[in-house]
């Protein structure tokens, strides 16, 4: 298997990371416009109300919502076939349980995919990454409450009708997996996908299984609907997946790692199986989690099984069996492999991860696989000659790219699309950094929202834009 024609090559982008106009034409507030800036080692603020002075980086984000047209033109003069990118909830339906939608939000959206239309770019769209109007958590309690799947299913059917004919790739969650961080250290990965601070959770468990049940429950209900309202439609889920090693070959590690990769695979088994795994109840069984799965669910699971499955890919991680209390991984926290380099955030780079990822996955569903997300968060210098010299993130992607070419053209993984993470640089969601940046694109903007942002092109622009005329030969 070569590298089709029809390979998508671009980048990732994400509404509440780029559009900044957070309380413009309507829209509504939502989670992450209520979260500071942080820094590695040092935790965002996650806030009740918003509180003068203090620095939102949603807010702002690098304004991508006033100067899409002159980002879509680069990434356009890059050669990109395809952008994903998300829209904000919050935008459609500013409470999300409005009785009608936004109709300057609805705009914002069309327009934005004709832009990149304009330029031949498949928009690859994702309706939740992130971006949930803040009233449905205040009101109902976030996704522990069933009445929040049908408000996102309202929310997809009118984004499904509105980009009819000119969407045809559709993404209905973004890393729904992400969702229990392991921590009481770390509350923004439960913020971050359902607006609730894990260590005020009082029955972490039970919370986490059901939201986790209702989210797959949602994708696939808007699965099937979104297949109804277009049978064009192509329709994935996104999920953040990290291959997890043990850590030697003693028997315990090895099943240890082997749970671990469970946890980022149990809702892609229920999206891709046609049915809740069997495994996962037995484990909530254990530990005293109910869930309340009716025969209408079990019709839903049936008939809303994903096209194809989109990974996000950035580190591999360790296990190692501690008893039966363990529950550890790299990039949550846990160990990190002697054998790898890591990033600055400290995510272990691991190029031949995502080859055996993207082994693992294909062999277990056999759908096509997307690359989602890929890339190098690191700090970018501006030199004496006014250039940004980002050879290391050129490296970086240079060997994910030959590594999938590897599964491509050796394993037979049928994947159908690279797209690397933040094209253009954008606020770290993680940290809420710009420091942490990703782009081909410069932004000027710093951690404290100060600089002009002007674009700037940095080494690896011109780098992407060789890989992408020679089809991944040019590396
Ligand atoms: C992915 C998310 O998990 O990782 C993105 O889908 C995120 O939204 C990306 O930005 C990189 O993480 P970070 O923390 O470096 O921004």
């Amino acid at each position: 298997m070569k590298l089709k024609s029809d390979f998508l090559w671009g980048g990732s982008i994400a509404a509440h990371q780029v559009e900044g106009a957070w309380d413009e034409d309507g829209k509504g507030p939502a989670i992450m416009d209520f979260v500071t800036a942080g820094e590695y080692g040092q935790a965002r603020g996650i806030h009740k109300s918003i509180q003068a002075g203090v620095r939102y980086p949603s807010h702002t984000g690098i304004d991508f919502y006033h100067r899409y047209p002159e980002d879509i033109k680069l990434f356009a003069e890059m050669g990109f076939t395809a952008l994903r990118i998300s829209i904000d909830w919050s935008r459609i339906y500013p409470q999300g349980d409005d009785s009608t939608p936004n109709k300057a939000g609805i705009e914002f959206y069309q327009n934005l995919v004709d832009e990149l239309l304009k330029y031949k770019i498949k928009p690859i769209v994702t309706l939740y990454h992130f971006e949930m109007p803040i009233n449905l958590v205040r009101k109902y309690g976030s996704w522990e409450n069933r009445q929040v799947v049908d408000h996102y299913l309202r929310f997809c059917e009118t984004m499904f009708r509105a980009l009819k004919g000119k969407v045809s790739y559709w993404v209905t969650f973004n890393e729904m997996n992400h969702i229990d961080p392991q921590s009481e250290a770390s509350d923004i990965f439960t913020y971050i996908i359902a607006g609730l601070k894990y260590s005020e959770l009082t029955n972490k468990a039970q919370t986490l299984a059901t939201i986790g049940y209702h989210m797959t429950l949602a994708s696939c209900a808007a699965v099937e609907l979104g297949h109804k309202i277009d049978p064009e439609n192509k329709i994935g889920c996104v999920f953040g997946i990290e291959p997890v090693y043990p850590i030697n070959s003693d028997p315990d590690n090895i099943l240890t790692a082997f749970k671990q990769m469970d946890r980022d695979f149990y809702q892609i088994d229920a999206m891709c199986k046609r049915k809740f795994p069997q495994y996962k109840l037995a484990e909530y069984k254990d530990q005293g989690i109910e869930l309340v799965i009716s025969t209408a669910d079990q019709e839903i699971f049936k008939n809303g099984s994903i096209d194809f499955i989109g990974m996000n890919y950035y580190a591999s991680s360790v296990a190692e069996y501690k008893g039966a209390q363990e529950k550890n991984s790299a990039l949550f926290g846990g160990l990190q492999n002697p054998f790898l380099p890591t990033s600055k955030w400290g995510w272990a780079i691991d190029p031949v991860g995502l080859r055996y990822l993207l082994n693992y996955t294909y062999r277990k569903y056999e759908l096509p696989i997307m690359i989602t997300e890929n890339g190098l968060g690191a700090i970018d210098q501006i030199d004496s000659d006014g250039q940004i010299h980002d050879s290391y993130r050129i490296d970086y992607l240079s060997k994910h790219i030959q590594e999938m070419k590897k599964a491509i053209e050796i394993d037979q993984v049928n994947c159908i699309g690279y797209l690397t993470w933040g094209p253009i640089d954008l606020v770290s969601a993680t940290t809420g950094q710009m420091s942490k940046r990703y782009g081909f694109i410069y932004v000027d903007l710093d951690d404290q929202g100060l600089g002009t942002l002007k674009r700037t092109k940095k080494a690896s622009f011109d780098w992407y834009q060789k890989v992408i005329e020679s089809s991944g030969t040019q590396l």
